[in-house]
């Protein structure tokens, strides 16, 4: 069997605070082959985002990270400054929730999109410009020279999202990291947004971890998920949709809002990490 692309082997994150240390990511195991889609799962603060910054090493000094992070064969954690450079700006590209965030405003979106390829590849511009074209097409932005010369205030999330999915294209990364990548949008720019991420990466054959709350999204783009709680992953593989064994997905399973079923509040979840046992919340 050949290695996979990414594996994180007992992963943990402490935060090293002045009255003690606090973990948060609590041994994170997880793997991803080539061209492989793991949808990773959880409700907000259980650690999903934090997993991705320890994939990349963007965990601050305030962090003490240990375990293992191998990507392609090679220790992230044991890399020096140029090898992760170039694994972070070409081997991994990022997609995150909010795409606004993650753009200079006074930048064009022309700029932001070919510098990544002018300035570490040493393409020239108007080649660099020229792929983007091609990119912003591909993905379904429709007048892309004009985008170019649009500032991002001028693009709405969903299109803003578009672009951020063509510039991680346009490095040729064999992973994607994708941090709710659709939360952020209008319902009808998330599906649209989700779709061209889904088709464009198979397209390509390239890896993805798929970060969201969405489950059925997650279950619908996605190979394998797993299930994250408190800093664990305390279930992962291709069944955990259709037939989850862990207490907490079963519990996550049944809070998904329905659109037949009229709530007037939804559940509310109590999962004790130490007996692995379910609280209601008391209403
Ligand atoms: N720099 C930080 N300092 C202190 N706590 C943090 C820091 N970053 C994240 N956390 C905490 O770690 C937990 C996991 O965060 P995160 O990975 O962002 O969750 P999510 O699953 O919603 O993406 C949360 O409780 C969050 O408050
Ligand atoms: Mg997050």
């Amino acid at each position: 069997m050949t290695a996979p692309l990414l594996r994180l082997d007992d992963v943990r994150a402490t935060l090293r605070l002045k009255g003690g240390e606090q973990t948060l990511l609590d041994g994170v195991s997880l793997e991803i082959g080539e061209g492989e889609a793991l949808g990773l799962v959880g409700e907000s603060g259980s650690g999903k985002s934090l997993t991705t910054r320890a994939i990349t090493r963007m965990l601050g000094p305030e962090f003490a990270v240990t375990g293992e992070i191998e990507f392609g064969g090679a220790s992230v954690l044991g890399m020096n400054a140029a090898k992760l450079r170039r694994y972070r700006s070409q081997d991994v590209g990022m997609i995150f929730q909010d795409p606004r965030a993650h753009v200079n405003p006074v930048h064009r979106v022309g700029d932001f999109l070919t510098e990544a390829l002018v300035q570490n590849r040493g393409v020239d511009r108007r080649e660099a410009e020229r792929r983007a074209v091609v990119l912003l097409d591909e993905v379904g932005v429709r007048n892309p020279e004009h985008r170019l010369r649009q500032y991002p205030h001028e693009l709405s999330g969903g299109l803003l999202q578009r672009v951020m999915i063509a510039s991680v294209l346009l490095t040729e990364p064999r992973l994607i990291l994708a941090d709710e990548p659709t939360t952020a949008l209008d319902v009808t720019a998330q599906s649209d947004v989700m779709a061209i991420l889904d088709e464009q990466r198979r397209a390509r054959g390239l890896a993805l971890l798929f970060i969201t709350h969405d489950l059925e999204l997650a279950a619908a783009c996605c190979d394998r998920l797993a299930v994250m709680y408190a800093g664990e992953i305390v279930e992962q593989g291709a069944h955990v949709y259709d037939a989850p064994s862990h207490p907490y997905t079963v519990e996550l399973l049944g809070a998904r809002p329905s659109i037949d079923e009229r709530a007037d509040r939804l559940p509310v979840l109590r999962y004790n990490r130490e007996t692995h046992e379910l609280m209601k919340a008391e209403a």
